[in-house]
This record gives C-alpha cells, sequence and structure tokens, in this order.
C-alpha cells in the first residue's frame, strides 16, 4: 500500500464480522468499504492535478494546511483527514480483546498518568458523547510525550497543533446507527470492549522512540 499519492483502501486486518456482537458486520462493512473508499477516492481526485504534492505522505499533507493549494485545501482536510483517521480506527480495533494488561507499556502510562483506567475511559466518553454531530473523540500524544484526550469535529486534524493520534474513537453517525440508532452512549461503551491495545502500545512506542 503506498504511503502517498495514490492512496489505496487499506484491508480491513479482520473480517466484517470480527467485531459482533459490539459492533456489526454489516456497520463495518459499509463503513469501510463505502465511507473509506469514498474518502480514498476524493483524496486521490484533489490531488490528482497536483503532481508536486504526489510524494508527501498523509501525515505531511494534513501537518501544514496552508501549503496545500487553496482550491484543495477543504478537500484534503475532510478527505486526507478522513483516510488518515479511519485507518488508524480500523486498525485500532479486534476480535474482542482480553483485559488490557500492565505489560503493556503504553497501559503503565495510561495508568500513570490517568490514575486509571476507568478515569481515561470516562475522558474519552464524554468527549465522545459531547460531539455536536460529525467528529472523533481521540487519545493523542502531545509534544511534551504526555497524552492528552481531546474531540475533533468532523475529520479535522490535530497534527497542525503537534498532537499526534494513538487511538481514534469514531462518533460520527455512520459508526453506529444501523445497530445503536441514536444511543451514541452505547456504542461507546461497546467500542471499549474491541481496543486492540497491541496495536495501540506499538504505536505509542514508536512514537516514544521517534524522541
Ligand atoms: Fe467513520
Amino acid at each position: 500500500m503506498p504511503a502517498h499519492y495514490p492512496f489505496g483502501l487499506e484491508p480491513l486486518p479482520y473480517s466484517y464480522n470480527a467485531l459482533e456482537p459490539y459492533i456489526d458486520a454489516e456497520t463495518v462493512s459499509i463503513h469501510h468499504d463505502k465511507h473509506l473508499k469514498t474518502y480514498v477516492d476524493k483524496l486521490n481526485a484533489a490531488l490528482e492535478p497536483y503532481p508536486a504534492l504526489h510524494g508527501f505522505s498523509l501525515s505531511q499533507l494534513l501537518s501544514k494546511p496552508e501549503l496545500i493549494p487553496k482550491t484543495i485545501q477543504t478537500t484534503v482536510k475532510n478527505n486526507g483527514g478522513g483516510v488518515y483517521y479511519h485507518n488508524l480506527y480500523f486498525n485500532s480495533m479486534n476480535t474482542p480483546w482480553d483485559e488490557p494488561t500492565e505489560n503493556l507499556p503504553v497501559i503503565r502510562a495510561l495508568l500513570n498518568q490517568f490514575g486509571s483506567l476507568d478515569a481515561w475511559k470516562a475522558r474519552m466518553k464524554k468527549h465522545g458523547e459531547n460531539v455536536f454531530g460529525s467528529g472523533w473523540s481521540l487519545l493523542v500524544l502531545d509534544p511534551n510525550r504526555r497524552f492528552q484526550v481531546v474531540p475533533t469535529p468532523n475529520q479535522d486534524s490535530t497534527l497542525p497543533q503537534g498532537l499526534v493520534p494513538l487511538l481514534p474513537l469514531d462518533v460520527w453517525e455512520h459508526a453506529y446507527y444501523l445497530k445503536y440508532q441514536n444511543r451514541r452512549t452505547d456504542y461507546i461503551d461497546a467500542w471499549f470492549h474491541v481496543i486492540n491495545w497491541n496495536a495501540v502500545n506499538n504505536r505509542y512506542v514508536g512514537q516514544m522512540l521517534l524522541t
């Protein structure tokens, strides 16, 4: 899968029904094969006339939006952000997972900063519930290598603020409406059961080794 233009549709790392009963197969299928595919196609279409941008990674394109030509700034922000967050989202889940273990550095660091996993979960949940309309609740690493939990509207990237997403919770209605209808809170509670902590840990360790 190229890390630059033309961006591809990353395959799901599990079967459509792998997240049952927490997230249903039809939602996963439409979310990945239709919604994510649309973001990928629209991002590529926007970048196609600009060969000077074809060598850059998604992180680079999203980190400095002011350097993107004005005519495609919004399209790259929305669809590039969509591709970035959804690739992270789908790669942050797995078959209902065992309880996270303190053998993982990211768990020890979360416990150290938030006191308990329940305290961290409460923040993720609060931001997820409070996003008005569409958006995300995000666990990020800030420039001081500390965790923050922040909301972001639509597909707006936190990279320009130096906040690197480690674990994104999608609270767009398309992520939950088929199974949960208006019960966003029930979806959020279910999502905590399918977090792939090994994947989150790999991301965390990778970021920490950069500094
Ligand atoms: Fe989504």
